[in-house]
């Protein structure tokens, strides 16, 4: 299978940070940039955060390009309260031995598809701020894409941040919006929330063969995830943890892993009391579908992808065993 060149972008908490171990050390993507956008955490955090699962991937010659501090109108809510008050599982993770670079997330989003005309795949983990603000600058940014991949959203209407709305909506539906109405089916694709929570959950089983895999991406990728584990049993009921970004990040890495999708109109609410939910029109009198919507994909081949890209030695430091003491705040990033 030939290796894709892939954008990232990215609010990295803890599972953010396991979808770019997938895409920078599992063989199958090539990253050519990250992009950093307020989700969450801060943007400075995630920037960290992005820079340190780079490292573990072995991976510190990615460019990492911190983007929009907050929503388009706004204020921030972070998930902080799943992901720790790093992102990461408040495991004390040093700081990263790379910096971010100066040029921002929507420069960059909007300079390397001109670049490399269609070949790049766009693969999103996080609020679609820094999308929309490209967007509103080359409204015809998504067909310089070869595609672009979306974690957003819940296709079934069963929301983990609200009701009904899932948090990468939630956070900033006005950018959410203007991506839905810049898509087509076929520049495309979301893979929501009800994928992770069908077919990416990591049960009590797979949370042990990850702890005793040994290696320095998967103890990383273990414990990182703590808190996470701690909310899904409380909030979710899952039996385990999901992995949104990672099954989002493996469909763009290997699409043969969907099983069910659907085309659909798909629009975002923005009113107070549905905030971020998805509205999608299947009546048959519907405008034309946007976007495509992946509904299942092969959870044995999902979680194969993972441990066997996570099993993968590589040749660096881990910052688990770093002795370098984190001192809150300091971390790159704007
Ligand atoms: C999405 O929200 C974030 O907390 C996760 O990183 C993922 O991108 C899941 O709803
Ligand atoms: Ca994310």
């Amino acid at each position: 299978m030939p290796v894709l060149p892939l954008l990232v972008d990215t609010d990295t908490g803890s599972d953010d940070a396991v979808a770019l171990l997938l895409a920078a050390a599992g063989g199958l993507g090539d990253i050519r940039a990250v992009t950093t956008v307020a989700g969450n955490v801060p943007v400075g955090t995630g920037t960290r955060n992005a820079l340190i699962s780079l490292e573990t991937a072995g991976r510190t010659d990615i460019p990492v390009h911190p983007g929009c501090a907050r929503p388009m109108t706004r204020t921030l809510s972070s998930a902080q309260h799943i992901h720790g008050e790093d992102g990461m599982g408040d495991i004390g993770l040093p700081d990263p031995s790379t910096a971010c670079r100066n040029t921002h997330a929507v420069d960059a989003l909007l300079s390397y598809p001109r670049e490399h005309p269609g070949e790049l795949t766009l693969v999103t983990l996080a609020p679609l701020t820094n999308i929309a603000a490209a967007l509103l600058r080359d409204p015809g940014l998504f067909t310089r894409y070869r595609h672009v991949y979306c974690m957003a959203g819940a296709a079934d209407l069963r929301g983990n941040i609200s009701p009904t709305a899932e948090f990468n909506l939630w956070a900033d539906p006005e950018a959410a919006r203007i991506v839905t109405q810049a898509a087509t089916p076929d520049t495309v694709t979301w893979i929501g929330w009800d994928v992770s929570r069908k077919d990416a959950v990591m049960t009590p089983a797979d949370q042990q063969r990850l702890e005793q895999l040994g290696t320095p991406m998967a103890t990383f990728a273990h414990r990182i995830n703590r808190t996470v584990a701690d909310w899904a049993r409380e909030v979710t009921g899952l039996p385990g943890y999901d992995l949104p970004d990672p099954v989002a990040m493996a469909v763009a890495l290997k699409p043969d892993l969907i099983t069910e999708q659907e085309q659909a109109h798909v629009a975002v609410s923005v009113a107070d009391d549905t905030r971020g939910q998805m509205i999608i029109d299947r009546r048959v009198s519907a405008p034309a579908p946007n976007i495509t919507l992946v509904r299942r994909v092969d959870e044995t081949g999902f979680k194969q992808l993972l441990f066997d890209t996570l099993s993968t030695p590589v040749p660096t430091r881990s910052p688990l065993t770093d002795t370098a003491p984190h001192v809150p705040g300091t971390g790159s990033g704007s």
